[in-house]
């Protein structure tokens, strides 16, 4: 069957992925990529399948509504999937005006003209891709299922939770087919250096120190990248209209734990004794209003679609390490300035 979709945020970590797999498992498909090429995005992440012939990229901000309505005009559309976002913590904190413009304005943005363009809405889905952040903090027990009450305790999850909402009432208000999915902490290749794993990845490889918040007592439940585009494939074509489905690894690590890991494998793939990188750990100023743990309950996906996480983790983690050991020009890219002038005049 063909089908034209939109997916918002493919050139970052998440959606790179995404679009990835959607654009070997459906050739029938024509997937539109609209991004605006923040820092975040990089069309590096997809130079193995930009040449792909049901593959285009239309760069542009999901805030600008003559540049969605356009596209919607040109593609006429079957379905979004929606990951563009401004998506780090530590930023959302010292700019939340960012992040409102982007996950709220830009979703809303998005809804609006979904809603204009698609009629009877008869075959049409907004798939909305979320974050486990927007639950809140649990305490040491429990599990986040889908009917968690919301709530956000940054500036970020706060915008996440604002675009949850808005969906939802676009759904029930004008009757727009959506599906929400809220994922726990990503991992694997291209994600940026500024959060946890890959910043202490690199930190390590330049012998730099590993700044850890507080007590590094804090939880989260980790998921590999591929196999959090597994389900929103899997959802978006099988997920029920107007459910929400929870996604995650039912792995969960304190930040310290983890770090140790870390340091143990890389000790290893960097050939030095083992206890080298974890001299490398600091303990620095907590981030403020850190939430203590999240975890995700991922039954309702496994009983009514059947997914469940691929890899093991520690496998995952040694294939991550891999991956940026054997891609250091990829980091070098994308934490300098220059790079993206670079790579549109060369690809653009
Ligand atoms: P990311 O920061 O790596 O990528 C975001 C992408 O969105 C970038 O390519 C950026 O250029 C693009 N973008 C930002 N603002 C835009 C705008 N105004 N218009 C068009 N494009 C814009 O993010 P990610 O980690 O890949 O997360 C993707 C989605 O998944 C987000 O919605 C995030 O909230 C959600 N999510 C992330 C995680 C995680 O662990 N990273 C977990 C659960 C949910
Ligand atoms: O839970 C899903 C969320 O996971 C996504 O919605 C977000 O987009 C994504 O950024 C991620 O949020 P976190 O805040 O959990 O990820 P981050 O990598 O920033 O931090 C992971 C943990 O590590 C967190 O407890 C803070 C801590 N940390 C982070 C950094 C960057 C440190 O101790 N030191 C650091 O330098």
């Amino acid at each position: 069957m063909q089908k034209t979709l939109l997916i918002t945020g493919g050139a970052g970590f998440i959606g790179s992925h995404v679009v990835r797999l959607f654009l070997k498992k459906y050739p029938k498909y024509k997937i539109v990529n609209l991004d605006k090429l923040t820092y975040a995005g990089n069309l590096e992440n997809l130079s193995d399948v930009e040449d792909y012939n049901n593959y285009v990229f239309e760069r542009g901000d999901i805030v600008d509504k003559k540049c969605v309505q356009s596209l919607f005009k040109k593609y006429n559309f079957d379905g979004v999937i929606h990951l563009a976002a401004e998506s780090h913590v530590d930023r959302s904190i010292s700019n939340p005006m960012e992040f409102i413009m982007t996950n709220v304005v830009g979703t809303l943005n998005l809804l609006n003209v979904s809603k204009e363009n698609w009629g009877n809405f008869e075959g049409k889905l907004f798939y909305h891709v979320s974050t486990d952040e927007v639950y809140g903090s649990l305490g040491p027990e429990g599990l986040f299922t889908e009917s968690t009450p919301y709530d956000p305790q940054s500036p970020y999850s706060s915008s996440k939770a604002s675009s949850d909402h808005f969906v939802r009432a676009y759904g029930n208000t004008y009757g727009l087919p959506f599906i929400i999915s809220n994922c726990s902490n990503n991992y694997g290749p291209n994600q940026f250096p500024e959060k946890l794993l890959p910043l202490f990845i690199n930190n390590i490889i330049n012998n730099k120190e590993l700044p850890v918040y507080g007590d590094g007592l804090y939880t989260r439940d980790w998921l590999y990248v591929v196999d959090h585009a597994r389900a929103i494939d899997l959802i978006f074509h099988e997920g029920k209209n107007t459910e929400t489905y929870n996604i995650g690894g039912f792995n969960e690590w304190t930040n310290i734990d983890l770090i140790r890991l870390m340091c143990r494998q890389m000790d290893e793939v960097l050939g030095n004794d083992n206890g080298h990188a974890e001299q490398l750990i600091t303990y620095v100023k907590d981030r403020p209003g850190h939430d203590k743990r999240y975890a995700i309950d991922a039954t309702k996906l496994k009983n009514d679609l059947g997914w469940s996480p691929s890899l093991q983790f520690e496998e995952g983690l040694y294939k991550t390490i891999q991956w940026y050991m054997n891609n250091q020009k990829w980091m070098d890219n994308v934490t300098s300035g220059d790079y993206q002038n670079y790579y549109l005049q060369q690809y653009g």
